[in-house]
């Protein structure tokens, strides 16, 4: 695996991932796919009928197999919240990045999107407290910080190739 990205939701994971992939020539894995496939439901199905533990308990399982796979990996906004795979990511040889990204901008990007269950679930100041303390968590895990606000998805992935 070349590169994991990590970052809030609506940071633009798997749309850097997809992109930055495409200019390594390698493959592209979005976890929260691979999650959906292997449970055969979507993520607000697993959330609805299961609950967030057993979503993590999949995402978990997921990301071992997905790390030792090849390419360029975007994970869920909550992966490094589960210390297990905040050890895996701070301790593992693939460079992690953290698409950093403003409040507004998250704001904007997922305000009213119905397929993400947290931002359902939470209101505004309880979705921003939950970014805020999650971005401890994303800095200890990252090798690289990449603020994201000013740049387009090209410049994020020229910026990301440049470092890698
Ligand atoms: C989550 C983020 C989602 C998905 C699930 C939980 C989170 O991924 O894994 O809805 O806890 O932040 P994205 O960051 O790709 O939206």
């Amino acid at each position: 695996m070349e590169a994991i990205l990590i970052g809030f939701m609506g940071s633009g994971k798997t749309t850097v991932g997809q992109l930055l992939a495409q200019r390594l020539q390698t493959a592209h894995a979005d976890l929260d796919d691979l999650i959906v496939q292997a449970a055969g439901r979507p993520i607000t199905q697993i959330f609805a009928e299961h609950g967030e533990p057993y979503f993590r308990g999949l995402e978990q399982q997921t990301l071992r197999q997905a790390m030792r796979g090849a390419g360029v990996l975007s994970t869920g906004g909550g992966t490094p919240t589960v210390a297990a795979n905040a050890t895996i990511l701070t301790h593992s040889p693939i460079p992690v990045i953290w698409l950093q990204a403003s409040d507004a901008t998250i704001l904007k990007r997922v305000t009213g999107d119905t397929q993400r269950p947290l931002v359902n679930e939470l209101k505004v100041d309880e979705l921003l407290a939950l970014k805020h303390r999650r971005e401890r968590l994303y800095a200890a895990a990252a090798d690289l910080i990449m603020p994201t606000d000013a740049l387009t998805p090209v410049k994020i992935v020229q910026a990301i190739t440049d470092w890698l």
